[in-house]
């Protein structure tokens, strides 16, 4: 098998293909006029697709990037912000995000940087300014939810653009899960309404979904952190503890900078990976703990250690807990968008240790022939270890919950990804200028993510399934680089895993919705949807989905 496949195509063809897309895009184009008062968008492209100059085309594609140390570490783990309740009826979770640009100081001497995030309504100081300064971490507040409720947000968009709130990995009907196709204007606001069902405790998240613009509201920073809480969780009374990981790109003048063509292509990674919105942010633990992790990162896996030394324990997937814990881990692989449950010992006696991100090779290419080597080994956060004299490891059951099997498919689906790079058209003139969404990012040009051959079209069908049926899905990834599978509304079961032709049943049941497929993988997964409407499934390094690594699942 030819292991890179760089098509020397018509330039023509994939000109064409990347206009009909951005077209979709247009309407949203005269809200940028809006972004005129933010001073530090000031260097951004804001001229828009049909006029490109030539002094635009020829700025460089990549910023000069701060140092990967000029934001500060050390600081203890900042706590995530909790939506609070306006509701006071039972079972009824009600509250406000609003979007907003809000303004941080993060580099010394420098201009502070414009992030765009999720604020609490009722939050002093949000209510009426348009750019807030604050302090604290970026992440959007934490909604903290039960089996059973009834979820109302209101979602004000003060984005100089279009978006949606997605609500990644819960089972919502899907008129209510923010769809590409369900856009809020900026400006506007929206009322997300759903009911949590029994079984549906699991760490989530929220993020934006509009079309072709997703990625760039993550990376300035749209997302937040969902969980969902049982009545007879085994673990309730352990310490809990939440990790957040998101990923920051950031130039030396305090400017998060629009995608360059290696953003695009392999999916944006920046100099820092955040912890609850910090860089490198130090944790004591008196006490087993539970964590719960989240990869917020666009396009970063997050292979984590402890050390080799120090074990661990898996005890959920994104969609709640495992049958059994999976003990004596050293390393565990979140891919984008996917979230765990572990248990971390506090040990017997005082200790240390560096919570690290893992080489993992996920095969990113490089602008010619061939792939990029994988990052070193990168420190998250460092970890002391303080258990009182005496202490000794707290039981963990040794069943968790049943986690039933979906039963048998009555249907099959196939999916394969697959990408195009056309090395004449991502080297010309206009390779990274050709075609700008709302402002400052630009679709590049020459790149192609597909989806059984074919790019994202929003008035697309890729597939129809029945409700309450039981289907088979085969996943192959059929390109040179990991993608990672996302499929909404549901959690699934990942049913075995192929290569080179030989399938292993998956050790142990669980329920997730992201699955990472490598390069010649198969993966097979049982999925029911229960809600008619439509889905979406897609890659979820953010860059891919908005080229086009998407499909539309209608439910019937
Ligand atoms: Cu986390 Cu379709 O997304
Ligand atoms: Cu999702
Ligand atoms: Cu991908």
């Amino acid at each position: 098998m030819i292991r890179r496949q760089f098509l020397a195509r018509a330039l023509s063809a994939a000109a064409a293909s990347l206009f009909a897309r951005s077209a979709f895009a247009q309407h949203d184009a005269h809200s940028m006029h809006k972004m005129s008062g933010m001073d530090d968008m000031g260097d951004m492209d804001m001229s828009g697709m049909p006029s490109m100059s030539a002094h635009q085309a020829a700025k460089p594609a990549t910023a000069v990037l701060a140092a990967p140390d000029a934001l500060p570490a050390g600081a203890p783990l900042a706590t995530l912000r909790t939506l609070a309740n306006e509701s006071r009826e039972p079972g009824v979770f009600r509250a406000t995000l609003i979007a907003q640009p809000v303004k941080r100081k993060l580099l010394p001497g420098k201009p502070s940087t414009t992030f765009w995030q999720y604020d609490e309504g009722n939050h002093p100081g949000s209510a009426n300014a348009r750019v807030t300064q604050t302090e604290g971490p970026v992440v959007g507040p934490l909604i903290d939810v039960r089996e059973g409720d009834t979820v109302e947000i209101r979602f004000v968009n003060r984005l100089p653009q279009a978006s949606t709130i997605h609500w990644h990995g819960l089972p919502v009907p899907p008129d209510q899960d923010g769809n590409p196709s369900t856009p809020v204007a900026s400006g506007a606001s929206h009322v997300y309404r759903f009911t949590l069902p029994p079984g549906s405790a699991g760490t989530y998240w929220y993020h934006p979904h509009p079309h072709m613009m997703s990625a760039e509201q993550v990376f300035r920073g749209l997302a937040g952190p969902i969980v969902v809480r049982s009545a007879d969780d085994p673990l309730a009374g352990w310490p809990e503890r939440h990790l957040f990981f998101s990923d920051l790109k950031l130039a030396s003048d305090g400017v998060i900078p629009p995608n360059d063509m290696m953003d695009w292509m392999n999916g944006r990674e920046g100099q820092f990976v955040l912890v609850n919105g910090a860089r490198r942010p130090r944790i004591e633990i008196a006490k087993d703990e539970r964590w719960r992790l989240w990869n917020g990162c666009s396009a970063r896996y997050l292979r984590f250690s402890l050390g080799d030394e120090r074990h661990f324990a898996q005890v959920g997937t994104d969609g709640g807990l495992l049958e059994q814990p999976r003990d004596g881990l050293t390393e565990l692989l979140l891919a984008p968008g996917e979230r765990a449950e572990v248990i971390v010992r506090a040990g017997a006696n005082p200790s240390r240790a560096v919570l690290s991100a893992d080489v993992y090779d996920r095969r990113k290419m490089a602008m010619s022939h061939g792939s990029l080597p994988p990052d070193p080994v990168r420190a998250l956060a460092d970890i002391s270890f303080n258990p009182p004299p005496g202490a000794s490891a707290r039981e963990l059951p040794a069943t968790l919950r049943p986690v039933a099997p979906l039963g048998t498919a009555v249907a099959k689906k196939s999916v394969v990804f697959s990408e195009q790079m056309d090395m004449v058209a991502m080297h010309g003139p206009k390779a990274s200028a050709g075609h700008g969404n709302t402002h400052g990012s630009t679709m590049p040009a020459g790149m192609t993510f597909m989806i059984n051959g074919q790019v994202f079209d929003p008035s697309r069908i890729t597939f129809t399934s029945r409700r309450d049926e039981v289907e088979l899905w085969s996943i192959e990834n059929r390109a040179d680089m990991d993608h990672p599978f996302h499929l909404h509304g549901t959690q699934f079961q990942i049913v075995e895993r192929g290569w080179g032709g030989a399938f292993t049943p998956e050790p142990y049941r669980a329920w997730r919705d992201t699955v990472n497929v490598r390069p010649d993988e198969i993966v097979r997964i049982a999925t029911v949807q229960r809600m008619a409407g439509e889905r979406m499934f897609h890659c979820h390094i953010l860059e891919h989905e908005d080229l086009g690594m998407m499909g539309t699942l209608k439910v019937v």
